[in-house]
């Protein structure tokens, strides 16, 4: 039985070494302390065993068993560990510099925007900026867009909750509600009451309606607008401005029309297209880009410019548009999805 011992002792070592699965070890331990495992059977044989020797037999297993066991700990020690690290992956060295993805790129219409504003820049016109939360008064009333005038319908723009309180927005009259701006001509009211004519402004920004999502439509996007405010400005001058920033933009060739139309706040009012080489890759000869006209008297008067002094133009356009039209970019979606692929087209 000694002998046998011995045996089972080194075949144990041997094979419980080399266990490297689950299923092995599992295997293992029936095979030698499970109810029919081989140990479990030698123990089984003590009865067998002449008394006085009993004793020291017991021992003797006793000993093997714990060698066992131990051996069976150790397995299931480097099984677990196995385990983990199949989970984890290879090791990685956090401090090795990251895989160098290159310089990024402007956004598209981030390009445009600037591109734009250096044009406009050339001809003496300054950057100004307004906040996209606004109030009725900037956004229609100084615009002399009435309350009952359908843009300020609910249908169409973002009115904040009568609760919401923005400090460093302040309000006109105390029964008006904040809005998200569906134009940046608010800015031109701003820029006024903050200044003295004569003006030259540009001003890009973000602008919100509610629209529903599609290729040509979105609930936010891009205006650009500017305002120019002195003595003897007229139409001649307002048309001159925009075939200077479009042939600028697009090329020598790019012709601009005016449609007149109907704006609260300019009077005459025109709507914008233009032609450009560009347009075959939007299908179209003519596309509409925008509004304008000459500032309305009544506009002046509200920020306390004397209009029989005062003359100006003003316009507004879609950057989205202008960005599709130079690109060729069919969906305006494709602008806000970030997708790296369309991103890395306007290197
Ligand atoms: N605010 C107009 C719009 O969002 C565009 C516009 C029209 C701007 C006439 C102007 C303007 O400055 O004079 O459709």
């Amino acid at each position: 039985m000694e002998q046998q011992l011995t045996v089972l002792q080194q075949k144990a070592q041997a094979e419980l070494g080399a266990i490297r699965t689950r299923p092995e070890l599992e295997a293992a331990k029936a095979r030698y302390v499970g109810p029919n495992g081989e140990l479990t059977a030698l123990m089984k044989q003590m009865g067998a065993v002449p008394k006085e020797q009993r004793p020291a037999m017991g021992k003797l297993i006793n000993e093997s068993k714990v060698r066992i066991v131990a051996e069976l700990d150790l397995a299931l020690a480097r099984v677990a560990e196995a385990e983990i690290a199949a989970q984890v992956g290879p090791s990685i060295d956090v401090t090795l510099p990251s895989p160098d993805r290159g310089p990024g790129t402007l956004h598209p219409l981030t390009q445009v925007r600037e591109e734009m504003c250096r044009i406009l820049r050339k001809v003496g016109f300054a950057v100004a900026d307004g906040p996209e939360v606004e109030t009725e008064y900037y956004c229609f009333d100084a615009l002399n867009t009435p309350a009952d005038h359908p843009a300020r319908d609910a249908q169409d723009t973002f009115y904040l909750p009568a609760t919401a309180d923005f400090g460093n927005i302040s309000k006109r009259t105390p029964g008006e509600r904040y809005l998200l701006r569906t134009h940046t001509s608010s800015v031109q009211i701003r820029t006024m009451l903050k200044g003295s004519p004569p003006i030259r402004i540009v001003s890009p920004g973000r602008v919100y309606r509610r629209d529903t999502t599609d290729a040509t439509h979105s609930a936010n996007f891009h205006q650009l607008e500017c305002l120019y405010v002195d003595r003897n400005v007229t139409v001649r001058d307002l048309k001159a401005l925009l075939d200077y920033i479009f042939t600028s933009l697009l090329g020598k060739d790019t012709k601009t029309r005016f449609r007149p139309h109907y704006f609260g706040y300019t009077e005459p009012s025109f709507e914008v297209d233009l032609s450009a080489r560009h347009l075959p890759k939007v299908n179209k000869e003519w596309i509409e880009i925008g509004g304008c006209g000459m500032v309305d008297p009544v506009v002046f008067d509200g920020v306390g410019y004397d209009s029989k002094v005062w003359t100006g133009y003003a316009f507004g356009m879609g950057l989205e548009r202008l960005a599709m039209l130079l690109y060729g970019i069919d969906d305006i979606r494709t602008f806000y999805q970030n997708d790296l692929r369309f991103l890395k087209q306007f290197a």
